[in-house]
C-alpha cells in the first residue's frame, strides 16, 4: 500500500483537524462540525466525517483527505504534509525518492538551519559574551526559566557565525539564500549574518517549528530597534501569530485569546501566568490571522500600546476582527503602559482582573471619535457619530445594531431620531450573508442506504446483491452512486469511499460529499436493520414506478388496438409482482 494511503488508514481526521479547529459532535456516529478554518463565517458549516475520514465544507466547498487539510492549511506540498503527518504520528516513512521533491528538501533545510541558529543565539547568551544582555533581561524582571521558555538567545557581532556554521555542515549557496538567516554581499562574494548584537526572540508556526525571528537591538542607537526575520519559504508574516503554539491550549481552556502588540508584552503576560497570549510580528494585523486566531476561539481583549501607534493599530485591528466576527474586548491600562511594564508595576493579578473585566469596544471607539472631531458643536458631535458607523453597522444583527447605534448616539450627544434616520437611508442591515448549504436533494431512503452502505462492511455484504438484483433500480435518483458502489463491490470485493470517488465525475463526487454528510444518518447499532428497511421501502417504490409506467404502457397498446402488445405487457406486468413478492 503507498504511504499516503497507509497514512490517512493510521491517522484519524478527527484528532488532526481538532488540533486546529474546535469541533463539536453532531448527528449520526463519527459527524463533526465547526467554524471553516478557510473562510470568515459565524455559524458552522465545516464538516469532519470521521467514519469516512474526510472534511468537507458547506459554506466554501474545501473538501478532501486528511492529507488535503494539513496541505491547505499550512500551506505545505504534498510530501511536506505526508511527512509531516507520518512524523507526528510515528508512521515509518520509506527512504524514497518521491517523498523528497526539491521543494521539501530546501524547507527541510531551511528547519535545520532555524534550528540550528536559535541552539548558536542561546549558547551565545549564556557564554560570557552574552553577561550584558543577562542584566539586561534580568532588569526587565525575565526569570532564567523564562528565557529559556521562549529560547531567547543572542547573535553576536562577528558577521560570521551563522555564516560559516552553515557552510561547516554543507548547506548549499541556494539553501543560504533562501534562509533569510544571512545575506548575499552586494558583489556576490559571500554570506553574512543578518542578526548582530540582537536579543533573539525565536518565531514558530503553529505546529510549534522555529520558521523566523525577531531580533531587539542591544546597542544604542542600532536601528531599527526590531529587526524581523524576512518573508521566507518558512516564514510567511500573514500566517504568522507570536506563541499560538504555547497559547494554543490556554486560548481554548479560557476561551479567549488577549492580543498584545510586542514579543516582550507576550513574555510579560505568559510569564504572569496568564497563557493565551499571542502578538504579530512587527506588522499589522491580517485577516489570516484573525482566521488563526478564530479556529481556537471567539473572543479577543485587544491591549495594544496606549500610545497614539498604539491606538491606530488598536483601531485597524478592530476592523478587521469584525470582519472575521470576533467578539472583542478592549484592554486600557492607566499611566501609559504596556503590558509589560504594567505587569512589572502592579503585578499579574491586578493585570489578570483588567482583562477580565475588560470593556466592548464601542465605548471606546466613542472616546477616540470624541476626542478626534467632538469640538463642541453639533456637526463635530455628528462627525464624531459617522466615525464610529463603520463597525456599528459591521453587526450582522439588525437588532443589536439600533441599539448600540442609540447608546452610542446619546453617549456622543447626538439627537437618537438623526440617527434612526442615518440608519435606515444608508440602508445598513443585516449584511450577515446566508450561507448557502449544499444540500442534496436526493430522497431519504436513498441517501440513508447509501451512507450505510458506504459505511458498514455488514450492510455491504448482505444489501449489494440484492440491489444488484433489484429491479427497476435504473429509476433512483441516485442510481449512478449505486451502480459505481454495487461494480466496486462485485470488482474487487470491499472498497473504500475515496475508491468511490474516484470512480465518479465532479457532480457525482458532489453528490457523494453531500450524501456523506448529510444529518440523518442513524448510529453505529442496527444498521442492518436500517438498511433493510431501506430496501424494502426503495423496492416498493421502484415497483410501483415500473407498475405504473407499465400500466400507462399498456393502456397505449390498448388504446392504438395493438391487442398482442398489450398482452406481452400485462404478462410483464404480473412478473414483476410476482418477482418483488418474493
Ligand atoms: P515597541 O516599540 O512597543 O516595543 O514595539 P516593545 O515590545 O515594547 O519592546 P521593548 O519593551 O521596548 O523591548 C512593539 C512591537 O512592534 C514591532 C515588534 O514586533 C515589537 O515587539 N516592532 C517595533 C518592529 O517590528 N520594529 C521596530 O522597529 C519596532
Ligand atoms: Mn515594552
Amino acid at each position: 500500500m503507498d504511504l499516503a494511503k497507509h497514512l490517512k488508514s493510521s491517522i484519524d481526521i478527527v484528532k488532526v483537524i481538532g488540533e486546529y479547529v474546535r469541533l463539536r459532535r453532531t448527528g449520526g456516529a463519527g459527524r463533526y462540525m465547526g467554524l471553516c478554518p478557510f473562510h470568515t463565517e459565524k455559524t458552522p458549516s465545516f464538516s469532519v466525517n470521521g467514519t469516512h475520514q474526510y472534511y468537507y465544507c458547506f459554506g466554501c466547498n474545501a473538501k478532501g483527505s486528511v492529507i488535503d487539510f494539513v496541505m491547505q492549511l499550512e500551506g505545505l506540498t504534498f510530501f511536506e504534509a505526508v511527512k509531516a503527518l507520518a512524523e507526528r504520528f510515528g508512521v515509518a516513512l520509506p527512504r524514497r525518492a518521491e517523498y523528497s521533491d526539491e521543494q521539501t528538501k530546501l524547507r527541510a533545510a531551511l528547519y535545520q538551519m532555524h534550528e540550528l541558529a536559535a541552539r548558536i543565539y542561546r549558547s551565545n547568551l549564556n557564554s560570557a559574551a552574552g553577561s550584558d544582555t543577562r542584566d539586561y533581561l534580568a532588569r526587565r524582571g525575565l526569570s532564567p526559566a523564562t528565557i529559556e521558555e521562549f529560547g531567547l538567545g543572542l547573535s553576536d557581532n562577528s558577521w560570521q557565525t551563522l555564516t560559516r556554521r552553515f557552510e561547516q555542515e554543507g548547506f548549499s549557496r541556494e539553501q543560504m539564500e533562501a534562509s533569510g538567516l544571512v545575506s548575499l554581499r552586494q558583489d556576490g562574494s559571500g554570506f553574512f549574518d543578518r542578526f548582530r548584537g540582537r536579543l533573539m526572540f525565536p518565531i514558530h508556526d503553529e505546529p510549534g517549528r522555529i520558521i523566523g525571528f525577531g531580533g531587539r537591538a542591544m546597542a544604542t542607537g542600532d536601528e531599527p530597534k526590531y529587526l524581523n526575520s524576512q518573508e521566507t519559504l518558512l516564514y510567511r508574516k500573514r500566517h504568522v501569530l507570536y506563541n499560538l503554539h504555547r497559547a494554543k491550549a490556554s486560548i481554548r481552556k479560557q476561551e479567549r485569546v488577549i492580543l498584545v502588540e510586542g514579543y516582550m508584552d507576550v513574555i510579560g503576560v505568559a510569564a504572569a501566568g496568564i497563557g493565551e497570549v499571542v502578538a504579530g510580528c512587527g506588522t499589522s494585523l491580517k485577516d489570516t490571522q484573525v482566521r488563526m486566531i478564530h479556529r481556537h476561539c471567539d473572543r479577543v481583549v485587544v491591549n495594544f500600546d496606549p500610545d497614539t501607534a498604539g491606538a491606530n493599530a488598536a483601531e485597524r485591528s478592530i476592523d478587521i476582527l469584525l470582519d472575521e466576527k470576533l467578539n472583542i474586548r478592549i484592554l486600557e491600562l492607566e499611566e501609559g503602559l504596556d503590558p509589560d511594564e504594567y505587569i512589572q508595576r502592579f503585578g499579574a493579578n491586578r493585570y489578570r482582573e483588567k482583562a477580565d473585566k475588560a470593556a466592548g469596544y464601542f465605548h471606546w471607539l466613542a472616546d477616540r471619535a470624541r476626542a478626534k472631531h467632538d469640538d463642541g458643536t453639533a456637526q463635530g458631535k455628528w462627525a464624531a457619530f459617522q466615525s464610529v458607523l463603520p463597525a456599528i453597522v459591521k453587526n450582522s444583527d439588525k437588532l443589536e445594531q439600533a441599539a448600540v447605534a442609540n447608546d452610542i448616539a446619546s453617549y456622543l450627544g447626538v439627537d437618537a431620531n438623526l440617527v434612526r434616520d442615518r440608519l435606515r437611508s444608508t440602508g445598513y442591515e443585516s449584511r450577515g450573508r446566508a450561507e448557502k448549504r449544499a444540500e442534496s436533494n436526493l430522497p431519504p431512503v436513498e441517501r440513508i442506504l447509501l451512507n450505510l452502505l458506504l459505511a458498514d462492511r455488514g450492510v455491504r455484504e448482505e444489501i449489494i446483491p440484492e440491489m444488484v438484483a433489484l429491479p427497476g433500480r435504473e429509476q433512483l435518483q441516485a442510481r449512478r452512486l449505486f451502480e459505481t458502489i454495487c461494480a466496486l463491490y462485485t470488482q474487487q470485493g470491499d472498497f473504500t469511499f475515496e475508491d468511490v470517488g474516484a470512480r465518479l465525475d465532479d457532480a457525482g463526487k458532489a453528490l457523494l460529499t453531500s450524501v456523506i454528510f448529510a444529518d440523518e444518518v442513524g448510529g453505529e447499532s442496527g444498521s442492518l436493520e436500517q438498511a433493510r428497511a431501506c430496501l424494502r421501502e426503495l423496492r416498493l417504490g421502484c415497483r410501483k414506478t415500473a407498475e405504473s409506467a407499465l400500466r400507462s404502457k399498456i393502456r397505449a397498446a390498448e388504446k392504438a388496438g395493438d391487442i398482442a402488445e398489450a398482452l406481452r405487457l400485462t404478462e410483464e406486468l404480473s412478473r414483476l409482482q410476482r418477482e418483488v413478492n418474493v
